[in-house]
């Protein structure tokens, strides 16, 4: 019996000099294991006799119940010794800078298509898309372009087939067509996308990028598409005020047409745009022809508006001092790091388009 009590004291002693979890899995083995102290005076119940083996068996059973409960208190305290640890590595200290990240850049076509999109979407306009391969009734005939126009020579389009039906589409104007013909009028979408003509040197890409704008209702007049493209100037450029001027021009697919140039001087190297006594060209516009509106299914006498296609990448190159338009698809990480824009930096008309 009073065995009994030393091997508990015993025990108890050892308990509280475990510093590991090794030291209380040894002692669990040591007591409650197979050949363990306490397990082997289980096995002797069998040789006690009757009237002893009762209160002896009570004894171990309670002296058992201990141990299994201070194994799992020790348990417990270890697991939630890791736990800390681990926690307190893992902490992090949320009111350090957070690390700049600087791998990838958004490309400069990007990021004027993202800033086209905010001014032109301010005005009401939407984005719609056309694909890169269009046919040539879209690209040419039904923008009042037809067979052996001379405009189509200008063109330097890249055909896809002998029979001259399928192409890259020279221009986004071919969207103003698939717009119209998906949809009822009126119309007000902006179409930004690729573009293709066999051309190449230091201001021509064989690829390059235009903006289309379309914007068709009952009492849409050449004093709205001023007002536009004097709002999207000022915008685009960030300036308050921009000189424009229309020049009669001719296109096949509006009447009037007319071609915009903006003042711009050149100081100390330094180009600013929107004053000054140069001109430079920088898009093509005019009032929807009434045979572009009958081709695209949409009533002349109900309905009227203008158009215009501008160049993204001359753009880009305007606004971000870029000289060279073949650089733009070299795909050189360098150029990129350098012109490149932060892509958390997202334009927006509230926050300013460009950071
Ligand atoms: N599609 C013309 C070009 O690529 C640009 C253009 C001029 C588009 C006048 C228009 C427009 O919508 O009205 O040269």
């Amino acid at each position: 019996m009073n065995d009994l009590s030393k091997l508990e004291q015993e025990i108890f002693e050892k308990f509280s000099l475990i510093k590991t979890k090794e030291n209380l899995e040894s002692l669990k083995v040591e007591t409650l294991g197979k050949k363990g102290s306490v397990s082997k005076l289980f096995q002797e119940l069998a040789t006690i006799d009757k009237e002893k083996k009762k209160e002896f068996a009570s004894r171990l059973n309670i002296l058992k119940a201990k141990i299994l409960d201070e194994l799992s208190k020790y348990t417990l305290k270890f697991e939630q010794y890791e736990l800390q640890k681990k926690l307190e590595s893992q902490t992090i200290d949320i009111t350090l800078p957070v690390p700049k990240i600087t791998q990838g850049k958004i490309h400069p076509v990007s990021q004027v298509i993202d800033e086209l999109t905010c001014i032109f979407a301010e005005l009401g306009f939407s984005v719609a898309e056309g694909p890169d391969v269009e046919n040539e009734y879209n690209n040419f005939t039904a923008l009042n372009t037809p067979p052996n126009h001379p405009a189509r020579d200008m063109h330097d389009t890249f055909y896809l087939d002998e029979a001259k039906q399928l192409l890259l589409r020279t221009h986004t104007s071919p969207v103003q067509i698939r717009t119209m013909l998906n949809e009822k009028p009126p119309y007000k979408i902006i179409a930004p996308g690729r573009t293709y003509r066999c051309d190449s040197d230091q201001t021509h890409t064989p690829m390059f990028h235009q903006l289309e704008g379309l914007y068709v209702d009952k009492n849409v007049t050449m004093a709205d598409l001023r007002g536009s493209l004097d709002y999207f100037l000022k915008k685009f450029f960030e300036v308050d005020k921009i000189k424009m001027r229309f020049r009669p021009s001719h296109f096949p697919f509006t009447e009037p047409s007319a071609e915009v140039d903006i003042g711009y001087e050149i100081k100390d190297g330094k180009i600013t745009i929107g004053e000054g006594d140069k001109w430079l060209e920088i898009l093509g516009c005019g009032m929807v022809h009434p045979n572009v509106l009958i081709n695209a299914k949409v009533d002349p006498k109900k309905y009227q508006g203008y158009a215009f296609g501008v160049g993204i990448d001359r753009l880009a190159m305007l606004k971000y001092g870029i000289n060279d338009l073949r650089s733009f698809f070299e795909s050189d990480v360098r150029w990129l790091e350098h012109f490149g824009f932060n892509s958390n930096d997202v334009p927006t008309n509230y926050r300013g388009l460009a950071r």
